[in-house]
């Protein structure tokens, strides 16, 4: 059976992280809206030169353009035996659109919400890392690179993200609580959230996470 998964979570909770170990885990695409974006304004494309300056401001990104770049992705052949969206849907209108996208034989959704409160978050930012090249994300804490400020797995330089700074991060946490926290309610609804505890080692939120799709 397809595992078709969507994490929702405040910046920071580690969905980023979560998401890729259990994308690795279970063989199926990890799709970070905020990655491909990232990409976009790595490459200079007309997409990354529109989503540059919102995606630094902490602000959301239009739906309009985010839904064409899902749908985009969602077609690919490697989506159809499940996927991971992490930071999709983030609206009220991303996720009744998602619906339309998915298509009434697909799997169900299972949504998993990271429970982070917003104290851990800072701390979490302030000291994240991430690739520049692959992605990989470290904590200079709780899991640091085995050489400062080189990717243990692609020798590329790592680097603090351009949207982690605190005016940026203060706005995302507001964005979080106002446009997607309906989201996960949206869900609830539906009988499809599940809550997960996202305090605590990353092996053991992973093991809650495993539990809560059983
Ligand atoms: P996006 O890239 O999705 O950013 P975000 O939601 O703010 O989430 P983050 O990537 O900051 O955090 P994360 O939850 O992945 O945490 P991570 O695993 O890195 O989006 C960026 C921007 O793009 C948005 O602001 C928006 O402008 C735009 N955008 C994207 N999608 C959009 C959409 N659908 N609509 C509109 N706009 C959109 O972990 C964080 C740190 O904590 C790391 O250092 C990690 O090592 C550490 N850590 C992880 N787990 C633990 C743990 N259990 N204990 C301690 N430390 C931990």
């Amino acid at each position: 059976m397809a595992l078709n998964i969507i994490f929702i979570g405040p910046p920071g909770s580690g969905k980023g992280t979560q998401a890729k170990r259990l994308a690795a885990q279970h063989a199926i695409p990890h799709i970070s809206t905020g990655d491909m974006l990232r990409e976009a304004v790595a490459d200079g494309t007309e997409l990354g030169r529109q989503a540059a300056p919102i995606m630094a401001s902490g602000a959301l990104v239009s739906d309009d353009l985010m839904l064409g770049i899902v749908n985009d992705r969602l077609a690919k052949a490697d989506a159809a035996g499940g996927f991971i969206l992490d930071g999709f849907p983030r609206t009220l209108v991303q996720a009744e659109r998602l619906d339309a996208i998915i298509g009434n034989g697909a799997e169900p959704l299972r949504v998993l919400q990271l429970l982070v409160p917003d104290e851990a978050i800072v701390r979490r930012i302030a000291l994240r890392r991430t690739c520049a090249q692959c992605g990989a994300i470290y904590h200079l804490e709780n899991n640091p690179p085995a050489n400062d400020s080189v990717c243990d797995r692609c020798g590329a330089e790592i680097v603090a993200r351009p949207d982690d700074n605190e005016e940026s991060v203060r706005r995302r946490l507001e964005a979080f609580h106002r446009q997607t926290l309906p989201v996960a309610t949206f869900y609830k609804v539906k009988s499809a959230l599940r809550e997960v505890d996202g305090v605590g080692p990353v092996d053991v939120v992973f093991e809650r996470i495993e539990k809560s799709l059983l």
